[in-house]
């Protein structure tokens, strides 16, 4: 467990990546205590430097002994990677907060989101999971809504950048666009079509039950971070052509009526969100305005007059921040009681 100090030794695992290199930014922009910053990826990136502050911290490789010392955490290197480091580091002494899919749904390991279940932290054994991107921005928005009429049913469809694959997808997206406009051939390395100027409903890989593993993640995450598996989710994810921020339409059936006007208020009131929604003057959430802010952002506001009790919204958020980065280090806030 971690000992209250001034200063923290952190470690960002994974820190040449999209979601690391965000979360070296974002440790910096809030002021994160930190002591010394330990920084690890891949052999690929061994002994690269990253801008730190004032100065810049050498890249290693991660070893048995890495963990030694360190205080906090930040693991962003993909699952496999997390299912073999993180108990070394939480055996270490370390407090983990992992970024990837690995530990989510583990009974034993919290899955939190400060704005909706920061009390879930009290029960953490050294690993504490950061939920997926989609599922983020979604529950931030749905908890306010279900303390106020509970939720029965939440239909969601997602439109999701590229940087949540990662780097390697912004750079297909990069490379893609430009061979098009030059009217030269495409290469799809990441994605099994061509993303540029297309949309793709696949996120992840297909289940038994036809859905992808990223729309059964929505569903799953979900329950486990409101604590309530009565809420029913249905979710379509769809990859779209842009870099940052994902959109989600969602179309929400509560027990108790809720006007347009209450949900704009309620929401107004929320930790994290920011309501933008003025339709008359055509404002509403989009993702070149939302890339690098911290909150969800809401808009078009509107009851479903097709059922008794139902809302229709659309929330746009960045995926690196508050869908990933930002999350983790407001955990690490809560862990130091800097929240
Ligand atoms: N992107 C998002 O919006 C998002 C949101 C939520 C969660 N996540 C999760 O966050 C994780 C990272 O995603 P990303 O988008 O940042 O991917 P990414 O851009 O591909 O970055 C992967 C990082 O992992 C490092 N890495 C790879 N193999 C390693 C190894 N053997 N040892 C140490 N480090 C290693 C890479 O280092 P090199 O540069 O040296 O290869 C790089 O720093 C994934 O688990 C993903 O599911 C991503």
């Amino acid at each position: 467990m971690l000992t209250k100090k001034q200063k923290y030794v952190t470690a960002v695992v994974g820190a040449t990546g999209a979601v690391g290199t965000e979360m070296v930014r974002t440790l910096e922009a809030r002021n994160f205590p930190v002591d010394t910053l330990r920084l690890f990826a891949s052999e690929r990136s061994e002994g690269k430097r990253i801008e730190f502050r004032s100065s810049s911290v050498r890249v290693e490789i991660l070893d048995e002994r890495s963990f030694k010392g360190i205080d906090i955490a930040l693991f962003s290197a993909g699952a496999e990677r997390s299912r073999i480091w993180a108990p070394v580091a939480a055996s270490s002494g370390c407090v983990v907060v992992d970024n990837s899919s690995q530990w989510r749904m583990d009974p034993e390991i919290p899955l939190i989101v400060p704005e909706v279940n920061p009390h879930d932290l009290s029960w953490h054994k050294g690993i504490i999971a950061n939920p997926n991107c989609s599922t983020i921005q979604m529950v931030v928005v749905l908890k306010p809504i279900h303390e106020a009429a509970k939720i029965k049913r939440v239909v969601v469809t997602t439109f999701q950048s590229v940087s949540g694959t990662g780097q390697r997808a912004i750079d297909e997206l990069m490379r893609q666009t430009t061979d098009l406009l030059n009217f030269r051939e495409v290469a799809c390395n990441v994605y099994p079509y061509q993303i540029a100027f297309n949309v793709l409903p696949h996120i992840d890989v297909f289940l038994e039950n036809g859905y992808t593993k990223e729309e059964m993640k929505m569903v799953k995450e979900t329950r486990k971070i409101m604590g309530d598996d009565t809420i029913g989710v249905t979710a379509t994810t769809v990859r779209v052509p842009v870099f940052r921020c994902h959109s989600e339409s969602l179309n929400i059936e509560t027990e108790k009526k809720l006007a347009a006007n209450e949900v704009r208020a309620i929401l107004s009131s929320a930790p994290g969100v920011v309501v933008y929604d003025a339709p008359d003057r055509k404002l509403y959430p989009i993702p070149i305005d939302v890339a690098g802010t911290d909150e969800t952002y809401v808009g078009r506001i509107r009851e479903d007059e097709t059922i008794d009790n139902g809302i229709n919204l659309w929330i746009v958020a960045d995926n690196l921040r508050k869908g990933a980065a930002l999350n983790a280090v407001q955990i690490a806030e809560c862990l130091i009681g800097k929240a």
